[in-house]
């Protein structure tokens, strides 16, 4: 049997170290791994697989070697440059980054979604953002059944979301809060502890973030609905780990609640956890280190015709990023000839 030869671009990084744990969990038969990051990394040892990797530079050769997958989580000018050349060497790349997700030769996919659009893949594609994923795994069943008219995403955003230097604002501002002393956020434009940031990326100039606009596309293209409207507000708050959503979606067709409770029971991915009598509902710290999206607080939104609320929490960066992609990656190897 052929070895299936994976890289890892962007290994030492907040998601790159996290697709070295989903890997190692997952456990791909007959699969051989090469870690790659920046210049800065080269020859760093990373555990993994009960040995130890030594880290390589990212060069232009490095895909010369034959990969069957290359995982990216290396930023966007990283996988602009290297994500084609990969792909013209015949590796198919799933990357994390902004660069591909809305350009239409390259599948942006969901496994539990839109598993159908891995086979249209040129050599690249694309996972989406880690705050749309887990809403658009809690609103597929939905579509589905009823039809979407509207949706309205309200989210509360991890640091982890950030990288390496999101989570070390929050871990140091929280430390020199306690110690009293000044802190200068070097990752968020302002300090993050004891705060609630509404920019998460740039702003644009109809005054929405790169954030928000990315969830409000990135819905209509993994839903296959450009016509669907949807609006966004994205927060970043101070959690370390695990993106909470409040989702106000208006159905088009009218709806039982226990018809909604039966298909999310049924529906693959999706752990309900909604009891007010117990206080039962998703929470950030409980969801993190799943791979599942947790969805509760299901009401009625009394306010317009078949109106409903959704509260959707999930692990942004095993769900939101590395799971997805190792997800993706699985799908590759089971449906290879
Ligand atoms: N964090 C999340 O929740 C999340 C979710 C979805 C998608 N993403 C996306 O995933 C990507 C990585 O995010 P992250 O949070 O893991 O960031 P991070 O912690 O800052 O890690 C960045 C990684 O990229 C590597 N890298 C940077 N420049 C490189 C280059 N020129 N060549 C090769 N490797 C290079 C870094 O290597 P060095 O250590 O050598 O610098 C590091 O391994 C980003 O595109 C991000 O938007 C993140």
């Amino acid at each position: 049997m052929k070895v299936t030869k994976i890289a890892v671009v962007g290994a030492t990084g907040m998601v790159g170290r996290t697709f070295l744990k989903v890997l190692e969990e997952q456990n791909f038969p007959n699969c051989e791994y090469t870690l790659f990051a920046s210049a800065k990394s080269a020859g760093l040892k990373l555990p993994f697989m009960g040995a130890e990797y030594e880290v390589k530079e990212l060069t232009e050769a490095s895909f010369d070697e034959g990969f069957d997958i290359a995982l990216f989580s290396a930023g966007a000018s990283t996988s602009k440059v290297f994500a084609p050349i990969a792909a013209s060497k015949g590796c198919t790349v799933i990357d994390n980054s902004s660069q591909w997700r809305m350009d239409p030769e390259v599948p942006l996919v969901v496994p539990e979604v839109n598993p159908q659009d891995i086979a249209k893949s040129k050599g690249i594609i694309a996972n989406p953002n880690c705050s749309t994923i887990q809403a658009v795994v809690a609103l597929k069943p939905l579509y589905d059944k009823y039809g979407i008219e509207r949706i309205v995403y309200s989210t509360y955003q991890a640091v982890s979301g950030a990288g390496v230097k999101g989570w070390d604002d929050l871990e140091n501002g929280a430390k020199a809060y306690v110690a009293e002393e000044p802190f200068e956020p070097k990752k968020f434009p302002h300090p993050i502890f004891s705060n609630c940031i509404p920019h998460i990326d740039v702003f644009l100039e109809n005054g929405y973030t790169k954030e928000e606009e990315k969830m409000i596309n990135e819905t209509r293209k993994i839903l296959h609905d450009d016509s669907l409207r949807v609006t966004a507000t994205t927060v970043r708050v101070p959690v370390f780990n695990g993106h909470s959503e409040s989702i106000n979606v208006e159905l088009k067709e009218p709806f039982e609640l226990s018809d909604i409770y039966a298909l999310y029971n049924d529906f693959p991915g999706i752990v309900v956890q909604d009891d007010p009598s117990t206080d039962l509902y998703p929470l950030a710290c409980s969801a993190s280190g799943h791979d599942e999206v947790f969805v509760g607080r299901i009401r009625r939104d009394f306010s317009v015709e078949n109106g409903l609320n959704l509260w959707v929490v999930a692990d942004n960066i095993r769900k939101g990023a590395a799971s997805n992609a190792v997800q993706i990656a699985r799908y590759i190897l089971e449906h290879k000839e």
